[in-house]
């Protein structure tokens, strides 16, 4: 491990047991740019180190970069290739920024569709989750920045998230929650970040199986395990049981003051609710007691060697040790692009009915919604990003189309609550103003609606670390809205701006449906490019969208738990897993995998070509170049006693396919797909024919292979 380097292991034998100490927790950054630090030995020429938050962006108090779509945004595109070049891009805006690490990716996987941080998240599926979790980890690490995934593991909810024990068994955390995680240890992440919940029973920071054996020994992980903020649970149990790096290492107070936080704003504070259990978060356990355990012996003097050795170990490895890191750029064309690129490319038409959309160039649109004046950039909570320059709605189809545009918000905003003093906001003139000083009238909306060819309605929900949304349906009247200009409106086109499943009771009534999550800075500019078809719609469906009382979750047992437990006792059956099993109540309103384009995909046969590769010819029938996401299925064969998912994702592949043209695709079969975990045997590949189905989703298959096992 991270011993093998001589000049590292040098470097630990020259510290004094107070500077050991003082690398392995965090303190207040003088610069104040940082959301972690730990500061430099100088002595021994130890320089500092910078700790950034993301993962849609880099966080730095009092400045501005670039504000990427949310992560499930970024899954939806199906391409992970462009999470590698965003991996690229946060890498090289947090060196200009002087942050050697990002906090992200968030690769827990999207269990409840309630959870605050979805958007954080990239999908329902491990295999989206690790090929996502991969790429974005290359980009980073490939500028010599550290990844730092996040939050290992089974924080699925943010409820009680400080104490709350994710009941879960063996196999569904091999199967399901472990595989992201493993995936981004695979491709070089220096860093991981423990979660604050339990796992059966053990907070994760303690987690002695989870982080050392697992993680550790089993995974052959030799960074740092950072905790989450405040989220050490003690000092002796956390350092023995793997933890390498306490953060903040401060008081909350002292957090507070170092970095200008509001405190009114905190999500951690004592006493609120249960959550966080008074005396228990604010004490920063490295700083007051490891030194005292180091020295009775009750952790090893070699496990705290150990801990500063995979500390300086990525330090060196990215180039601090030696002078050799730097470089960078903020808010580049380059970027600025990529998330436009991303955003438009995650977006999701999931219904569009007599070719609804795309909409002519001189339409004249009636635009109504709250929100249709600021980009809609992220959820609430420490994924906060002051972009550069954002799009509204407004602003990109003003840009974009030569018909006229009328606006009426049509109901009150709806405010995603900030954990940060929103300067921005309030330099926009006050949160109060409408364009044109309009004032909220769903009448007004619905008699604007009327006049024009088209109203486009552009929606959102408001979610936050810290708390899960009460319910799936978007937040105040905006349902009421939606009903009310589809009523009135000869065309009516919705857009909804959601971190993850909603529910859409007028779904009926309108003739398009556009999902485009949290955009980012890019907004308006990426739905004009979809509205207006400069772009084809290639989003797919990362999480599946279903009425609330259906998912899997929808019981308190389960979600948020009783007696601070969650029962993850529907085992390896979530998202499309749950839909699919043969004993599901109800259908989901669009499955996994779903999204239109305005092409027409036709599949021809499916082709085997060697163990895990199979072929699939795809022509566009239609006459307007379109992207397709070709998605494989695998169907397992029958084992008496096992139950098994119907069908797990395997591969998929997003390609340009031009009017009239047929590419082969070929995709590659994830032996996720086609293993189980079985309790006492691990990992096992049952003999026998697994099914493979291609198609445009999970509900839309259009071949069928068999390949053996
Ligand atoms: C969040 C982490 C974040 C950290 C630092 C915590 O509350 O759970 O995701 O990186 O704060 O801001």
């Amino acid at each position: 491990m991270a011993f093998s380097d001589p000049d590292v292991s040098d470097l630990v034998d020259s510290l004094s047991l107070d500077e050991k100490c003082s690398l392995v927790r965090g303190a207040a950054d003088p610069e104040r740019t940082a959301t972690g630090y730990v500061p430099g030995v100088p002595r021994l020429d130890i320089p500092e180190l910078r700790l950034a938050d993301g993962p849609l962006g880099i966080r730095i108090p009092g400045r501005s970069s670039t504000a990427f779509p949310a992560s499930i945004a970024v899954a939806a595109t199906f391409d992970p290739e462009l999470a590698r070049r965003q991996g690229v891009a946060m890498a090289r805006e947090a060196k200009a920024s002087g942050q050697h690490a990002v906090l992200g990716p968030g690769l827990n996987l999207i269990r409840v569709p309630n959870c605050g941080r979805n958007f954080e998240y990239y999908a329902e599926d491990p295999v989206v989750t690790a090929d996502f979790a991969a790429a974005v980890v290359e980009g980073l690490q490939s500028e010599d920045v550290l990844a730092t995934p996040k939050h290992y593991v089974a924080n699925n909810q943010e409820t009680k998230r400080l104490i709350v024990s994710a009941e879960v068994g063996e196999r569904a955390l091999r199967e399901l929650y472990l595989p992201g995680f493993e995936a981004a240890v695979e491709a070089g992440a220096g860093s991981v970040m423990t979660a604050y919940n339990r796992v059966n029973g053990t907070h994760m920071s303690d987690h002695r199986r989870l982080v050392t054996e697992v993680l550790k020994d089993e995974w052959g992980f030799d960074g740092y395990v950072v905790s989450d903020w405040f989220g050490t649970a003690s000092a002796v149990g956390a350092a023995t049981a793997g933890l390498d790096l306490e953060m903040p290492g401060i008081s909350l107070e002292a957090l507070h003051e170092a970095f200008g936080l509001d405190p009114d704003a905190e999500m951690l504070e004592e006493g609120d609710d249960e959550s966080i259990p008074a005396g228990e978060t604010t004490t920063p356990r490295f700083a007051t007691e490891l030194k005292s355990a180091v020295e009775s012996g009750s952790v090893p003097a070699d496990r705290l060697d150990d801990m500063v050795a995979r500390i300086l170990g990525q330090m060196d490895r990215i180039g601090l040790l030696d002078g050799d890191w730097g470089g960078g750029a903020l808010d580049t064309p380059e970027h600025r692009d990529l998330a436009e690129t991303l955003a438009a490319r995650g977006t999701v038409l999931l219904k569009n009915d007599d070719g609804a959309l795309p909409l002519s160039d001189d339409a004249d649109v009636a635009l109504v919604g709250p929100g249709v004046s600021e980009a809609m950039l992220g959820g609430g909570g420490s994924s906060e990003v002051t972009p550069a320059r954002e799009v509204s709605a407004l602003a990109g189809i003003r840009a974009r189309t030569d018909g006229s545009v009328a606006f009426e918000p049509g109901v009150e905003r709806v405010v995603t609550p900030s954990f940060f003093d929103d300067e921005s906001a309030d330099a926009a003139g006050g949160a109060d103003d409408f364009p044109g000083g309009k004032t909220p009238d769903i009448d007004a909306a619905a008699d604007c609606a009327r006049e024009a060819d088209v109203a486009v309605v552009v929606v959102r929900d408001a979610t936050t670390e810290g708390a899960d949304r009460e319910t799936l349906r978007l937040p105040g009247e905006q349902d009421e809205l939606v009903a009310a200009v589809a009523d009135a409106a000869d065309r009516t086109v919705v857009v909804v701006q959601s971190g993850g499943p909603v529910e859409l009771p007028w779904r009926d009534s309108v003739d398009a449906i556009v999902e485009s999550w949290y955009p980012g800075q890019a907004d308006g500019d990426a739905l004009a490019s979809i509205l207006y078809g400069d772009a084809d719609p290639s989003g797919r469906l990362p999480v599946t969208f279903a009425p609330e009382e259906s998912y899997p979750t929808a019981s308190d047992e389960r979600f948020p738990g009783v007696a601070d437990e969650a029962q993850y006792d529907e085992g390896v059956f979530v998202g499309y897993r749950h839909f699919d099993a043969a004993d599901a109540d109800d259908e989901p309103t669009y499955p996994f995998g779903h999204g239109l384009s305005y092409a027409t995909f036709e599949y021809g046969d499916a082709e085997v070509r060697g163990d895990d590769v199979v072929a699939v010819a795809v022509t566009n029938a239609s006459d307007r170049d379109g992207r397709e996401v070709v998605q494989a299925y695998v169907r397992p064969p029958a084992v008496a006693g096992v139950e098994r998912p119907t069908r797990e994702l395997a591969g998929y592949a997003a390609v340009e396919v031009a009017a009239g043209a047929t590419e082969t695709v070929e995709l590659s079969l994830s032996e996720h797909a086609f293993r189980r975990y079985d309790d006492s045997e691990g990992w096992t590949v049952d003999a026998g024919d697994y099914v493979v189905e291609i198609g445009r989703s999970s509900r839309d298959i259009r071949a069928e292979t068999t390949v053996s096992r």
